[in-house]
């Protein structure tokens, strides 16, 4: 391989929105106030399903499986870009980028799939309840999830291997809130044939694979609502179906846009505003909207745990 004699790029620096100082501020304060309520929704859920016996069913297990996730994700990269928009130093070293990078990739692939096993979960409660039990019994659960987790694992491992294997030299700015996939590469200057392809054939089977899984559960459900026979619980559950599409949609939406256009589409800006989607409004949405799914049945669990601490503290 060629070598020039430019300096090796030791970090890289974070531009975020600096070329926009008026609106940093700004910024700041709304990924400040979404951090805040994505992590409390989501603690909330967490303890919750797993302090609530009531709560311990299939659902409430990858309920509680994603919140986790979501704690993890929006951590991995809120905190340092909440950091940048206030400190003059946007600086990240290349380690810290790789592992940026390795767990928002890892995180975002096991979220796919997870809403995806999410969707299905609720298809078969819904068109096949007499034999929910059996479809979704413990050890089913289990694997379903371990697979969600280990395959983004793996994903994240390949992308980073044939990623950070590049040359990085010459400019070392990104730009971009965090280090994400497309503005890295176009840091790189070495040949990214094999990134393209690992990134187009990754991002078809985590994203759009997974998107047409909850389409179609989604699909047969509505099916199903409209046989119902009474007009109440159509209209129930039409009304949690069509918020949950919502969500998904922005969410992969986001996402199929970000990895699933050729490279020369690149446009820093638009880009900026995608990941926002995928970083911030679905892990701040998701446990709303799942919990006010079953509302009832979580202010039930919120009131039977409140009840025991209060009974645990006058026990004292
Ligand atoms: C999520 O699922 C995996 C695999 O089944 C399990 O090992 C893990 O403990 C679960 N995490 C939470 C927080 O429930």
């Amino acid at each position: 391989m060629e070598r020039n004699n430019q300096t090796v790029i030791t970090e890289f620096v974070l531009l975020g929105v600096s070329g926009l100082p008026e609106l940093q501020a700004l910024l700041f304060l709304v990924f400040l106030m979404s951090y805040i309520t994505a992590l409390t929704g989501n603690l909330l859920i967490f303890t919750l399903t797993l302090a609530d016996s009531a709560l311990h069913t299939p659902m409430y297990f990858f309920l509680r499986n994603l919140s986790f996730l979501e704690i993890s994700y929006t951590s991995v990269t809120l905190p340092k870009m909440l950091a940048n928009l206030i400190l003059e130093d946007k600086t990240i070293s290349f380690t810290g980028c790789a592992t940026q990078m390795y767990f928002l990739l890892f995180l975002g692939g096991t979220e796919c799939f997870l809403l995806g096993v999410m969707a299905y979960d609720r298809y078969a409660a819904i068109c096949h309840p007499l034999h929910y039990t059996c479809i979704m019994n413990n050890t089913r659960c289990t694997v379903m999830a371990a697979v969600s987790w280990l395959s983004g694992i793996f994903m994240s491992f390949v992308h980073i291997s044939v990623i950070f294997i590049l040359p990085f030299s010459g400019s070392h700015e990104i730009n971009h809130f965090f280090c994400d996939i497309p503005p890295v590469l176009k840091r790189a200057c070495g040949d990214t044939f094999l990134n393209e392809i690992v990134v187009f054939v990754s991002a078809l089977i985590f994203i759009t694979f997974s998107f047409v899984l909850i389409l179609v559960s989604y699909l047969l459900i509505i099916i199903a609502i409209m046989n119902m026979p009474s007009a109440e619980g159509r209209q129930k559950a039409f009304s949690t179906c069509s918020s949950h599409l919502v969500v998904v949609t922005l969410f992969y939406g986001a996402g199929i846009v970000m990895y699933l256009r050729p490279n020369s589409a690149y446009a820093p800006d638009m880009d900026k505003l995608l990941s926002l989607f995928y970083t911030i409004i679905t892990p701040m949405l998701n446990p709303i909207i799942y919990s006010l799914r079953n509302r009832e049945e979580v202010k039930g669990a919120l009131r039977r745990v409140i009840a025991r601490m209060c009974f645990l503290n006058s026990g004292r």
